[in-house]
């Protein structure tokens, strides 16, 4: 099944409209060109040009891209638009969710093995915990209770929004939301002791890692939590990058199945 399709199943009551479109950060426009289908783009903006004077102000360097893939596709009749609507949307459905139903979002998420699946290969009972790539803080909602600090980095404000609402109302006062990225965290060197991640690395793998590494410094630990089949398939790049940089593989148990995580003491 595509994604989009997957997405179209877990999310029946998204309803997507163009007018999600709008609610697109700067970060994503600029991935458009790696997410969007191309044709269906060039017509979605045809058909609405606003969108794309929107999509220019909130990331400029997209403009070159953006305006190459309207001059290579000639704009679409009615029926074709609303079709291409709509594939486009369901292409990205993940961004519209966390947009505007970040609170499904969190239910599906749901995180059930917890801290089993962390602490005997990054123990983070007392320690300085960064959740990168947090989404609604469930690995950090997991961490927080037993952890001194734990810095929830996520670059999508509507879940940023989420996990602080989540934190006051849990009168969790240990849990730090900021703006970043896996390959740019505001975080000093060496300030955090572990750093996790669940299903969110690999967007640019190397640059992730070093980034990793300079936030944890000597002795930290890093787990990432991948989400993907136990054991590994043959000719993984994503498996090779990561061993060659040092990270042990093994398995959790989420959901009854068993899939891939990595770690790493520096
Ligand atoms: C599949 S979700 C996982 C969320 C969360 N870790 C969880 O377990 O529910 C991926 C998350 O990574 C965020 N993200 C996307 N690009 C990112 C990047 N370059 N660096 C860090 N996080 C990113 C997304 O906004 C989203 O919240």
């Amino acid at each position: 099944m595509t994604y989009a399709g997957q997405l179209q199943e877990s999310y029946p009551e998204l309803a997507p409209r163009v007018e999600d479109l709008f609610l697109l950060e700067g970060h994503q426009i600029a991935r458009l060109p790696d997410r969007a289908p191309r044709r269906e783009l060039a017509v979605v903006l045809h058909a609405h040009p606003r969108l794309f004077r929107f999509f220019v102000v909130r990331h400029q360097p997209s403009e070159a891209f953006l305006s190459a893939l309207m001059a290579d596709h000639e704009p679409g009749i009615r029926r074709d638009v609303a079709e291409c609507e709509l594939a486009l949307l369901w292409e990205i459905g993940d961004w519209i969710v966390y947009q505007r139903l970040p609170g499904l979002y969190d239910e599906r998420a749901n995180f059930e093995p917890g801290l089993t699946a962390i602490v005997d290969v990054a123990p983070v009972m007392g320690k300085v915990v960064i959740d990168a790539g947090a989404g609604t803080g469930q690995v950090a909602f997991a961490a927080a209770p037993v952890a001194k600090q734990v810095f929830a980095v996520e670059p999508v404000s509507a879940l940023r929004s989420f996990i602080r609402d989540k934190a006051k109302l849990q009168g969790l006062d240990n849990v730090f939301v900021m703006d970043g990225f896996l390959h740019d965290m505001p975080i000093p060197r060496g300030a955090g002791e572990v750093l996790l991640t669940r299903q969110a690395i690999g967007w640019d793998l190397d640059a992730e890692l070093d980034e990793v590494e300079r936030v944890l410094g000597p002795g930290g630990i890093a787990l990432h939590l991948t989400g993907m089949p136990h054991p590994v398939g043959p000719e993984d790049s994503f498996h090779s990058t990561l061993v060659a940089r040092g990270y042990q593989v093994g398995s959790y148990r989420e959901g009854g199945i068993l899939k891939r995580r990595y770690w790493r003491q520096f």
